[in-house]
């Protein structure tokens, strides 16, 4: 009865599917099943731009040197050397797909500095360069043909036999469930950060990838480690790039102090965003920020010129939510959720523990950017790794066994009685009201300093929300385009995020990367110079660890 088979499948249709799927799609049948259309995914608000070594004085070592102190040492330092050797080379592909990378005046690609980084390394395109990426791969997605399911929900991974058998997934437009058989599956569906109620991320970025994986058995690693971009726009959260302080923009506090000076004397607003974040929390907590908890960002003194040429996005964002043009006034910018260093457990060609399943981008960890990323390197993890892994899947796609189809008839048919399960409950919990209260929890207790006791409640609140999580019901029980359906099968994956995050944390008790106990404040190399897997068992998610790859970069201080 399976109604849809692929040799490939990729779920998510951002940078890392698009990417892998180009790489695919010449020797083997490859779908892209995507919540969204391709050109909403969360991709194409990436602004500031994507990181490579491409002048003279600057080297792959030096971009893997920075990349690895500011992971705070626990990237695998293999796999750093992948991202930084072909940092180059994904960059001249991009432009010679058709690219509008900023320029030089003698019509080099542009490059602006970004925090922890030793030379002018991010190339951009204006403040948009997620969008001109994202538009560019998809055209070439298009040109070579590859399938897409738009407006598909995945709703489980089909595992048989200790190896993945395919998908079932939810078409939003009719409601029907539908088996997907596939030999492999590689996700890509970004990351997590509407676990947090205040993040720069898109509503979508519900970490769907990691909750599937959780529930077919496969470990997800670092989960602690959540970055807070230091400039989030002040009320709608909305991201403020780096890149304005790359290009010079400064950070001050309610007595117009450059405050960084205290926080990090060399780098000052371009030290990495752990840091950035922490002395601007630090400041608001200290009551040296402004009425309300923000700080400023400043401008004015780049001039109007320069903010019209190079932060167009990020004046047309500041009038439209916050009524101030950087041209005249500060932007009020706090810390903010961003990104998510961890996710499904995988090696450097994305290769996760299930056999025939698959994981790269910000869903999963293989992991580049350890405890902390430095800006302008997830674009370039996503478009290095999609084309690593799209080979690795084609490879193993080539010599694998049809998928078995009984294995996934039997999963549809159990996902169909599961949903329908939800459709018919009238009385009982509202999704809505469930996410919100996990969104303020995670805010509040697990944010950017870290109190075991407001943590150990965070989880008690965790539990308690996924226990009436048990009786959700949802205001419509049509079938056609549901999207509180949708929103509920999301929430279920946020919350086992949500207790991964937090038991994850409060396991490392240590100050690493964008991790701060303030019980803890050092970091402790000899106990948890660790990734930490969070496996789900028997309906329990226990921690263990591994060991973190070292290399050429010696452990050290983290000083800027
Ligand atoms: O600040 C930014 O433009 C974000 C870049 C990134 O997350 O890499």
């Amino acid at each position: 009865m399976v109604n849809l088979k692929h040799d490939v499948l990729i779920i998510g249709a951002g940078l890392s599917g698009l990417r892998a799927a180009i790489e695919i799609v010449d020797t083997h049948d490859v779908a892209i099943v995507t919540k969204v259309h391709s050109l909403r995914s969360h991709s194409v608000a990436a602004q500031g731009g994507i990181n490579a070594a491409m002048s003279a004085e600057d080297s792959w070592e030096s971009h893997a040197f920075d990349t690895v102190k500011g992971s705070d040492y626990l990237a695998d330092q293999d796999v750093v050397e992948v991202l930084t050797k072909n940092a180059p080379s994904v960059v001249i592909e991009n432009e010679l797909w058709g690219t509008a990378f900023s320029r030089t005046e003698d019509g080099k690609i542009a490059q602006r500095p970004f925090g922890g980084a030793a030379y002018p390394r991010t190339c951009y395109a204006s403040d948009r360069t997620g969008h001109n990426l994202l538009h560019t791969t998809f055209e070439q997605a298009m040109r070579k043909g590859v399938k897409f399911y738009d407006e598909w929900f995945v709703t489980s991974l089909v595992r048989a036999e200790d190896r993945i058998m395919g998908v079932t997934a939810l078409e939003i437009a009719t409601g029907k469930v539908i088996g997907i058989a596939a030999k492999a599956v590689i996700l890509a569906t970004g990351g997590f950060g509407r676990v947090y109620g205040r993040s720069t991320n898109a509503l979508i970025n519900t970490g769907d990838g990691c909750g599937l994986a959780l529930r077919a058995g496969v470990p997800l690693k670092d989960m602690e480690f959540i970055q807070f971009h230091p400039t989030g726009l002040k009320g709608s959260n909305i991201l403020i790039t780096e890149g304005a302080r790359g290009e010079g923009g400064h950070l001050l506090n309610s007595k117009g102090e450059r405050f960084m000076k205290e926080y990090a004397p060399e780098k000052m607003e371009l030290a990495p965003r752990d840091i950035v974040a922490r002395a601007i929390q630090t400041e608001i907590n200290e009551g040296r920020g402004f009425d309300g908890g923000y700080v400023h960002l400043d401008l004015i003194h780049l001039g109007a010129a320069k903010i019209k040429e190079r932060l167009p996005g990020i004046r047309e964002i500041s009038i439209d939510f916050a009524g101030v043009d950087p041209i005249e006034e500060p932007i009020p910018v706090v810390p903010t959720q961003h990104y998510s260093m961890g996710g499904v457990d995988c090696d450097k060609n994305g290769t996760t523990p299930l056999k025939g399943l698959f994981a790269v981008g910000e869903t999963a960890c293989m992991s580049v950017h350890g405890a902390n990323r430095l800006g302008g390197n997830s674009l370039l993890e996503t478009l290095v790794f999609g084309s690593i892994v799209g080979k690795n899947a084609s490879e193993y796609a080539a010599n694998a066994e049809d998928p078995d189809a009984n294995a996934v008839d039997n999963a549809t048919f159990a996902m169909r009685e599961k949903i329908q399960a939800i459709l018919m409950n009238e009385s009982g919990e509202l999704g809505a009201e469930l996410r919100e209260l996990m969104g303020t929890t995670m805010d509040d207790d697990v944010g950017v300093f870290r109190d075991p006791e407001r943590m150990e409640g965070a989880l008690k609140v965790i539990k308690m929300i996924q226990e009436r999580f048990e009786n959700v019901s949802i205001p419509r029980s049509d079938d056609r385009f549901n999207y509180a359906l949708v929103r509920t099968l999301e929430l279920e994956n946020m919350l086992q995020l949500a207790y991964a995050i937090t038991a994850g944390a409060i396991w490392r008790e240590e100050c690493r990367g964008a991790h701060w106990r303030i019980d803890h404040p050092k970091r402790n190399d000899d106990r948890f110079l660790k990734h930490t897997l969070t496996t789900l068992i028997d309906g329990e998610m226990k921690i263990s660890t591994q060991d973190v790859n070292l290399g050429q970069f010696e452990v050290k201080e983290r000083t800027y």
